[in-house]
This record gives structure tokens, sequence and C-alpha cells, in this order.
């Protein structure tokens, strides 16, 4: 089976149940600002889902391209992917649990349609918790559906031991609930189907978590019953009507159908792939190169059709995360050996092979190219001038035998030199790295990256820790900027930082007069420009205040506090993290100034 006729099955088999075909929205969501991407099928239809009547109907197919990056340190193994497609089938208000299982079971297993094998069918329902009960009636349904082909089906017990007469599986809600993380909306419990893609290997019968960690089963639909709206005081109540939200994953389909047992060897990548092979010289089948070509072959894929939505690199939100995309695909050609610029030249590919099914591809070809390669360009630039940073190096960790962890992980956070890269020239120069001290740096960095964007929705910005750097950083310009601007009396009152934009409570009388917010605004952009490197320094609390570091009034310090410095522009007493140099901050924009409280005056400002 091809994928378009995958595609073209799904949505004839829903036609078939009466549901209304609606087009794929765009990977940027238009009405949802809490979502950088779209990451599933229901952010587009959030309002339906809430009550509100859809035009075409209650019962609704489609195919939806969705952006997710909360897998990307997983993007190389045998499933995750950064861009992917959706089958989905929905329900506003109309059927329920019985007709999307039955449904789910008769389009995967009738010869009519997939013709899959419902002995290597497996499922996993929600085993209940304090806020909803197990789902018995997902249970029964799909027990009765098994039957029908003369399979016993009972439910795994606690050891989650999965074998031929256990193969429903009851998790909690990490696994089998679905919605917004960490926000409102609409969500539910869910039951997923996993296809057994290596029945060679005898029968099944391990715990559930290992034959899904070891690739055994794979997972391919998942069927949420949306009856919960999650409050702000994370609560759920009822909704109005019940939903279902089904997303069936394209590429992994296509898998199974196909007897593969990974995403890369059907006809989603091969074409990718081979391109890559020939810019390289390289061969996909040796393992050395394999995971590289996987991961350059998703991410500009991904950014292609980015790109084609309308974002491009930048150093906030989705350009930020556009940005990433294309520079991790920049290092990978680079470990593989591609000379010069590529990335636009497998856009070419990726525009060839989607285009038909996806126009907007072909009428924004000329974008996408140039995007890529100016992006590719400026990066390499950045590349080469690592490469001097590493010759010096290397001639300073001489005596040492190799190079430290904090500089090999220094080379990777400010020149983009993956570990690979320095380790390779290192050794064409017969020294040493110190990976174990590079990975505690890398682990510690990701750690302060985490921290920072655990407020932000599953499928978000995996880098958002990057991005709030940055706007610390600049908060620290913008505070100096307004104590040069407003006078010393500006000492800051509150400050709130998200991945897009930066707050900032200071203590002034007035409000700002629009020639006192473009000379501040002026300011932070000149120190911008300079590119000043940020120094942080551990000293003694009575030493920070000797140096005359702004400290935030009322804020508890231990005994040794960490000072970080933007030259003579500014000095404060923080925790960080924050940016390396300020040229890393991009144009500094006030947005909004207005009163806080008395006394105190609030300004939002965002980097572009
Ligand atoms: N929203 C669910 C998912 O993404 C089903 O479409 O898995």
């Amino acid at each position: 089976m091809t994928s378009r006729e995958l595609r073209q099955k799904y949505l004839d088999f829903f036609k078939e149940k009466e549901h209304a075909i609606i087009p794929s929205a765009p990977v940027v969501p238009e009405n949802d600002p809490t979502v950088l991407f779209t990451t599933a099928g229901m952010h587009p239809l959030v309002p339906f889902l809430m009550g509100e009547k859809h035009p075409k109907g209650k019962r609704l197919a489609n195919v939806q391209k969705c952006v997710r990056t909360v897998d990307i340190d997983e993007v190389g193994d045998n499933r995750h992917l950064t861009f992917f497609e959706m089958l989905g089938n929905w329900s506003l208000g109309d059927y329920f649990k019985r007709e999307a299982i039955e449904w789910s079971f008769e389009f995967i297993t009738s010869e009519k349609w997939l013709g899959l094998d419902p002995r290597r069918l497996y499922v996993t329902v929600f085993e209940g918790d304090e806020d909803a009960v197990r789902d018995e009636e997902s249970i029964r349904i799909w027990q009765e559906q098994f039957a029908k082909v003369g399979i016993k089906a009972e439910a795994a017990g606690e050891d989650r031991i999965v074998n031929y007469e256990k193969r429903i599986i009851p998790l909690g809600k990490d696994d089998n609930w679905w919605g917004p993380a960490g926000k409102t909306g609409p969500c539910g419990p869910c039951t997923e189907m996993f296809y057994d893609v290596s029945p060679e290997l005898g029968k099944v019968n391990d715990t559930f978590g290992s034959l899904v960690k070891n690739f055994r089963l794979m997972e391919i639909w998942n069927d949420v019953f949306m009856e919960f709206n999650k409050k702000a005081d994370a609560t759920f109540e009822k909704m109005k009507q019940q939903n279902v939200d089904t997303g069936m994953g394209l590429e992994r389909t296509l898998v199974v159908l196909t007897g593969k047992d990974n995403v890369f060897d059907t006809e989603f990548f091969q074409p990718i792939i081979r391109r890559i092979e020939e810019l390289s010289a390289k061969n996909y089948s040796e393992d050395e190169s394999k995971i590289s070509m996987r991961i350059v072959s998703d991410h500009l894929k991904a950014a292609t059709f980015m790109i084609a939505d309308g974002v491009l690199p930048s150093n906030v939100e989705r350009g930020y995360v556009l940005r990433r995309l294309i520079r991790r695909a920049v290092r990978q050609g680079k470990i593989l050996g591609i000379e010069g610029n590529f990335t636009s030249k497998i856009a070419e590919v990726v525009i060839s092979e989607y285009k038909e099914v996806y126009p907007e591809l072909g009428r924004e070809t000329e974008k996408i190219i140039e995007a890529l390669n100016q992006e590719e360009m400026k990066f390499r630039q950045t590349l080469e001038k690592g490469l001097k940073k590493i010759k010096e190096i290397i001639a300073e960790s001489r005596s040492a035998e190799k190079i430290s962890g904090e500089k090999a992980f220094h080379l990777f956070s400010t020149y983009g030199f993956p570990l690979e890269l320095t380790k390779e020239i290192a050794r064409e120069h017969g020294i040493a790295v110190d990976e174990e001290s590079y990975h505690e740096h890398f682990k510690k960095h990701q750690e302060l990256s985490r921290t920072v964007s655990a407020g932000m929705f599953k499928g978000g910005l995996a880098d958002a820790g990057e991005s709030a750097a940055r706007l610390h950083t600049a908060t620290h310009l913008l505070l100096a900027a307004l104590r040069k601007v407003l006078g010393d009396h500006v000492i800051q009152k509150g400050s709130n930082i998200t991945g897009e934009r930066l707050r900032l409570d200071f203590s002034h009388e007035k409000k700002m007069t629009p020639e006192e917010i473009q000379k501040t605004e002026g300011l932070v952009n000149e120190a911008i420009s300079k590119d000043i490197p940020v120094k942080c320094e551990e000293m003694t609390l009575e030493d920070a205040q000797k140096m005359g570091a702004m400290g935030v009034f009322g804020e508890k310090y231990g005994d040794k506090v960490k000072v970080y410095s933007i030259f003579d522009f500014s000095s404060e007493i923080c925790g960080g993290p924050h940016a390396d140099a300020t040229g890393a901050l991009g144009n500094f924009r006030i947005k909004k100034e207005e009163a806080s409280s008395a006394g105190v005056r609030r300004i939002k400002a965002v980097l572009e």
C-alpha cells in the first residue's frame, strides 16, 4: 500500500460512516496562542469540542499535518518524528466509545480496509484514579471485537504482563489520558492501539513497558473520549457534550502495512535519504551514518513545512524552533561529511514528494529555498568561528592531554559543535576529550531548560530554556537602561518570563513618555549590537554589594552569590541562566508600558 492509498482509504471509510471530510489546518495554529505548533488534530477543533457548532456537522474526518518537538531527542529511533501526519475522526457530541472502538477495529482488521492481523493487535485503556473511573466500558467493547474473530482478550493485571490472552492493558493518566497538559481544555481517557511489528521473535510474553521500549509494539492509533474540561484549578468537570478525538499516525501505520519495522524505511523518507546518500557519498545502511541521515531527513522535512506555513528562522518562539531544527540538521550534515550548503537540496526532494497533497509547498518553494540557504550560510559562519576557537582550545589543552568537558560544552552551546565533531577534530590533533564531564555539563544545561519550560504545553517549545535565558539577559539590560533613562530610583519590583516575552515591574511614579520608551529600547538594542559577553562570577554578598551589583529587594541570598555582569552596562545578583553574549538576543522591543500598582510600572517586551 502507498501513503496516498492509505490517506484515501481512511477518508473513504469514514465517509461511509457519514463523516464530512475537512482539510488540514496549517502547522501554525490560527487561534490558539497557547501552543507554538499544531501538535495534534484537536487544536484547530477546540472550540467545537467545547460546544460551538461546526458548519460541517457533528462527524468529521481529516488528515492533519503536525509538528511536535517534545520528542526531538528521540528522533533517530524507529518511530519518533518532528513532522508527521495524523489521520483523525471526530465526534462532536455525537457517537462515543462503542462506535469509535468498533470502527477502529473494523478499519484496522477488515480485509476490505487495512486487513491487518487482529492477533498482532494490543490495546491500552485507562485504569482509573480519583478523577475518573476505570474504563470498563472500553474493555468490554474491545473484548467483543476480539471475540468476533475468535480471540479471547483479557485485561492484564498489575504486573502488566502482556501475552496472547492478555492483550488489553489498563494504564494510568501518563499513558491513557489525553488533553492539554498543564492547561485548561477538553480532555479525557483514551484507548491506544499497538501492533506487533516483529512476530518472527515468537509469542509475545513480557511487560507492556519492555515491549514498547524494545520496539516490538508500535503505537498506531489513539481514540480519546473527551468528556471532561480541565479547569484552571486542575480539577475536571464533565462537559456538556461527549466527544471523540482519534489520531492514527500515518507514517507508523504505513510501517506496519508494509511489513517494515521503522518509519524511515517507508516511502515517506526513502527518497530524502537517497538524496542525502548522494550528497554525503555515505551509505544509509552503515550504522554510523544511519542516525544522522534520519535526523537530517526528519528535521528538514519539518522545517520545509514550517516555512511554507509562514515561520522564518529567528531567536524567539516558532522561529527559534525552526532555527534549531535547521542547525541540528546542518551539524548532522557536517558529521556526514557533506560539503557546502545542502539543506535547500533536501527541501527540494520534500517539496516534490509532498506538493500534490500539500500544494502550499509548491506555492512557497522560493521562500523555502531562500530561508534555508540564508540560515545555513549564517550558521556555517558561526561554525567557522568555532573551528578557530577549537584550534585555540587544542593548543591550550596540550599539557592536560585532553579538552575539558566545560570547553567541549562551550563549543557546543556557543558555536554549535556537537561532541562528535569536537572529538573528531581533537583526534586529528592527537588529543582526547573529557566526555564524562561534557555529559555532566550537558545534563546540567538540560535540567535548566526543563525547569524553565516546565510550564509549557506538551509538544511546544523544546528549547524554551534557551529562549528564556535570552529574555532573562534582556531583562537585565532593560533594568539598566531604565535606570539610565529615568533615574536611580528605578529598582526591580518583579519579573516574569515565559518562552515568548519578559515582564518587568519597577518602581517609578509616572507613565513613561514615548520618548523615554524609545530611548530605553535604543539603549538595550545598542548593548545587544555590541555583542557584549555576559560574565558570571561567584562572590560573597558583601563583595557583590561593594562592586555595586543590583539585588532584588527583600530577596534572601546564601553566603555566596552569583553576579552576572554585562561589561559596565549592568551587574546584578542573580541565579541565571543567561545568554552567553548579548548578540544572541536579536532585536528588543517594548510592547506595553502600563501601571502595575501604586508607584510601580510594568513593561512587557519581546525579542524579535
Ligand atoms: N489527540 C490525540 C493524539 O494526539 C488523538 O488524536 O494522540
